[in-house]
């Protein structure tokens, strides 16, 4: 019954009540009035119990905040916003990018989850309020009491980075920490279970409510789909073609997913998380070689499977962090290797262009299954931008994948993920996917103009972009910027481009093939070319998009950016450099970069 309704006919309330609830009641928001009615079972609940209870104080709410680039941190938050939740504490879970700064002053107690990305700089979402912190107009913030989880990489070289700066920042405004800040590396599933139950038990003192009382805002308990990380979909393998040619130096796949009647869906700007099975071959060989047997059994999450299945579906093999080469050493009583470990440069140098394997094959040793398995972490699935749109593909889902291959100390490489998808899987076979969601890198409306920045694999995003724009009749132009090796080679969805070109979706294409003659020429340059037309489109309103290399490209694109700016607006490089941050800050200037 709504409230408005309401009547003392029609309820046990008297006239006088019900116009004084209907008056409490009638500004409140959705998640306000969710609260209050849950208050109201609470204090119903325990007036059952006793004659006269005094009503329960609403206390101070929890702030959850988050910063995530690709849905990892956003998750952890999501979880631990539940648990506390569960305890009976008021959660209120917030992105750091639609967090109100004017706010941070009234906060009592705040937990902070945020990743590292770039070279320890703050995912996108993270950036204005990790700035905020460090400036003069950063509030003191005496009241506050705070804790911080740390999502990183221990193979990066500032590790949990930002997690770092957040903490130090508040400490600095006068804030107090509660809980000592907990790195995790890329497999953090116990760690984060240690510190919520770490953090929950401190704060549920202070915090703690009857349970029924309780209520998350933000949307907690909203799932857009029942398949998730933790629960992916087992979809079908459509089709993988080979989209670069014969005399290519890279073999880049078009692969295509069904997700039919899975009710799974996603908009142009998000990712597909796929997980893999490792290669039995390479799994075989890291078994003979530390003096195993594929068929022993080993216990994982509460399990007992083989130890090559283990190894297939569940552990890290391809990617090396410096823990396996440590923990590996002193297993197989390997002093060099321990060694490495006491100074991160040279751990980093080591780990750059080796596997797991190689690290085996270069230092040869026996070791128990458990110890093998203690020194691996947990296998991680794959990200991949979408590179299609609902409204062009349906019920499918398309990626665009280069294959991880190379030589090194004489042996053949693969990287796990991509070639499970371009070899070790057929048509028809199914494999485990999820949608992450990515708001960093959405389209304008449709009026608006797009310029799109997209070499190599970076062209994934567009395409999904350039289908949708095209279902929707969008007015506003669409710009492309895309380079390779070679055009006869790879130049991807060639044709598809030139038919969006002859259509008029796509207004203007500047391509870059650095092979092609004499000295290289990239995206960048073409952007510097192109500068004077560039800067007349963003003054006109248009949006600019980055996907692809991080490493290189994404930092030369930026520095082209601001050569243009600075040349065409007539600006020092300062003010260029402040004109791109002011694009960013009005989501006008996204990056999808890795
Ligand atoms: C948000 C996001 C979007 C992405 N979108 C795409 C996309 O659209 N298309 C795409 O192809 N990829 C994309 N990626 C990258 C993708 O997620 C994987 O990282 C990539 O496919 C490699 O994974 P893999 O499992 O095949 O290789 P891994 O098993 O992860 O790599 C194996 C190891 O080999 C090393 N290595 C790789 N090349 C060399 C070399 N030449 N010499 C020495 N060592 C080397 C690596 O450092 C790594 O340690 C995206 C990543 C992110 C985060
Ligand atoms: C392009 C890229 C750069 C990264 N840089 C760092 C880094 O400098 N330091 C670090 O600790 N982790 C780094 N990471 C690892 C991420 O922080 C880690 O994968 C984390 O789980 C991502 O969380 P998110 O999905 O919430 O952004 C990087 C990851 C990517 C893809």
């Amino acid at each position: 019954m709504l409230l408005q309704q309401l009547s003392s006919l029609s309820s046990p309330l008297s006239d006088q009540q019900v116009t004084s609830l209907q008056q409490a009641t009638a500004n409140m928001s959705a998640v306000e009035l969710s609260w209050v009615s849950g208050y109201l079972a609470g204090l119903a609940q325990s007036s059952d119990q006793s004659a006269i209870v005094a009503a329960p104080v609403p206390s101070a709410t929890l702030t959850v905040l988050y910063g995530s680039q690709t849905g990892n941190a956003k998750g952890v938050a999501k979880q631990v916003a539940e648990a506390a939740t569960a305890q009976g504490i008021n959660v209120s879970l917030v992105s750091m990018a639609d967090y109100k700064t004017k706010a941070l002053k009234d906060e009592t107690h705040l937990l902070v989850i945020v990743s590292t990305h770039g070279e320890g700089e703050a995912p996108d979402d993270a950036e204005q309020l990790h700035q905020f912190l460090a400036s003069k107009r950063a509030p003191k913030l005496a009241g506050l009491e705070f804790a911080v989880l740390g999502l990183g990489d221990t193979s990066y070289e500032f590790y949990c980075q930002t997690a770092i700066d957040f903490e130090l920042r508040l400490s600095a405004l006068g804030a107090k920490s509660i809980l000592d800040r907990r790195d995790c590396d890329v497999d953090y599933d116990s760690d984060v279970l240690a510190w919520q139950g770490q953090i929950i038990e401190l704060l549920n003192e202070t915090l703690s409510q009857p349970v029924a009382a309780t209520a998350v805002s933000a949307g907690v308990a909203t799932t857009t789909s029942q398949y998730s990380k933790q629960n992916p979909l087992s979809a079908t393998l459509l089709a993988s073609n080979k989209i670069t040619g014969r005399g290519a130096n890279k073999d880049v796949r078009h692969i295509e997913i069904s997700l039919e009647d899975s009710g799974l869906s996603y908009q142009p700007g998000d990712a597909l998380g796929v997980w893999f099975d490792n290669d039995p071959i390479l799994v075989n060989e890291l078994i003979e070689l530390v003096g195993l047997q594929a068929e022993q059994l080993v216990n994982v999450n509460d399990q007992e499977i083989s130890l090559a299945q283990a190894l297939i579906q569940h552990y890290e093999l391809t990617q090396l962090h410096p823990g396996f080469v440590s923990t590996y050493g002193e297993a197989t009583a390997q002093s060099n290797l321990v060694e490495l470990g006491t100074d991160k440069a040279v751990m980093r140098e080591y780990i750059a262009n080796r596997q797991v394997i190689d690290v085996i094959r270069q230092n040869r040793g026996s070791l128990s299954s458990e110890q093998l398995l203690a020194a691996l972490r947990k296998l991680t699935p794959r990200l991949y931008s979408i590179a299609s749109s609902v409204s062009e593909v349906d019920e499918e889902v398309h990626l665009t994948v280069a294959v991880v291959e190379y030589d090194a100390f004489d042996k053949a490489h693969q990287g796990a993920a991509s070639s499970y998808l371009s070899h070790r899987l057929a048509e028809g076979d199914t494999l485990r996917v999820f949608v992450e969601h990515n708001d960093n890198f959405r389209l304008p409306s449709a009026d608006k103009s797009v310029i799109m920045i997209g070499p190599g694999t970076g062209i994934a995003p567009f395409r999904s972009f350039l289908q949708q724009r095209d279902n929707d009749d969008a007015s506003g132009q669409n710009w492309l910027f895309f380079g390779n090796q070679h055009f006869t080679d790879d130049f991807l969805y060639q044709t598809e481009l030139q038919d969006f070109q002859k259509r008029g979706v796509l207004n203007r294409i500047d391509l870059a093939f650095s092979r092609d003659q004499a000295h290289k020429v990239y995206v960048q340059d073409r952007i510097k070319e192109q500068g004077k037309d560039l800067y007349q489109w963003l003054e006109d309103g248009a949006s600019l998009y980055i996907c692809g290399d991080g490493n290189q490209m994404a930092k030369d694109v930026h520095q082209a950016l601001v050569e243009a700016i600075e040349l065409h607006g007539n600006k020092t490089n300062e003010q260029a450099q402040q004109y791109l941050t002011q694009l960013k800050t009005d989501k006008r200037y996204q990056k999808d970069v890795y």
